[in-house]
């Protein structure tokens, strides 16, 4: 077995599954569907947005769990193509987390060597969200440690799309035959490239759904389902799956 990155010195309750985990069999890409933010704050009397933001002190958390077991990419659903459907001023408040989210916690990131990337469309971000997700990226480009890759403005069937007209213009300028498109080129053309696919998908809040996050991706992905809300989802929940994920045999359509 190899040692965990970094001893948690005398372990509390809390912290004693990660004793039992097996260190040879930890999922190389962990991504996470953060639903219940709204529902979590709701059961509270409070404001759907406080679940947002305590589901974004929440992604901290999880992001310094998984680098501590040796995860080597973390995506996070923050934002799909969908959400702009929700009111004007819920938007808004996701929006403005990065703006308290990076300036609060980069210097621990950085200290962590993880690097921060963006899968989805952030031209479409307001300036100021796409400004400071930027920032974090460039700040953190040379880090060589966990990858904590935020979905954000992101959908599945949108980036196939947009993969498949790359695809096609290639082939129409003569750059690409037709047979030459098989499941590997297909992937470089996703907007993950050239991240792994996931190993483990992880839903919070008890909602049985994909909602159009990673689906090329996730084809042979373990998935994990919880009814405990993102906020409430902490590191020995997180451990927990990644001890669901390793009684799992994986088979890849073979015996
Ligand atoms: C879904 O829960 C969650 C979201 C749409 C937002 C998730 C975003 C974060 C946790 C913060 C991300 C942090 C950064 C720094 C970008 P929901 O509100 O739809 O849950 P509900 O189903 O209970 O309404």
């Amino acid at each position: 077995m190899k040692p965990f990155k970094k001893w948690f010195g005398t372990p509390t309750k809390d912290e004693e599954s990660i004793f039992s985990l097996d260190t040879d069999n930890i999922p190389n890409h962990v991504a996470v569907i953060m639903d219940g933010n709204g529902r979590w704050a709701q059961k509270r009397g409070l404001p759907r947005v406080a679940g947002h933001h305590s589901g974004m002190k929440n992604v901290k958390k999880i992001t310094l769990a998984a680098d501590q077991i040796g995860v080597q990419a973390l995506t996070l659903y923050a934002f799909s193509t969908e959400n702009w459907k929700r009111p004007k001023d819920e938007v808004e408040y996701l929006m403005k987390l990065p703006l308290e989210f990076f300036p609060k916690e980069i210097d621990e990131l950085i200290a962590n060597n993880i690097r921060i990337r963006i899968t989805g469309w952030p031209e479409a971000l307001p300036d100021y969200t796409r400004k400071s997700v930027e920032d974090a990226i460039r700040q953190t480009e040379h880090n060589t440690g966990l990858i904590l890759n935020f979905a954000l403005n992101y959908g599945s069937r949108k980036e196939m799309i947009s993969g498949v007209q790359r695809i096609a213009q290639e082939a129409a300028a003569g750059r690409l035959r037709p047979e030459d498109i098989n499941e590997e080129l297909f992937s470089q053309y996703m907007l993950t490239a050239p991240l792994p696919d996931p190993d483990l998908l992880i839903r919070t809040s008890g909602e049985l759904r994909i909602s159009n996050f990673m689906l090329w991706q996730l084809a042979y992905s373990e998935l994990y389902f919880t009814e405990l809300c993102w906020p409430e989802f902490n590191e020995q929940h997180f451990y927990m799956a990644i001890q669901e994920y390793q009684r799992r045999a994986r088979r890849y359509g073979g015996l």
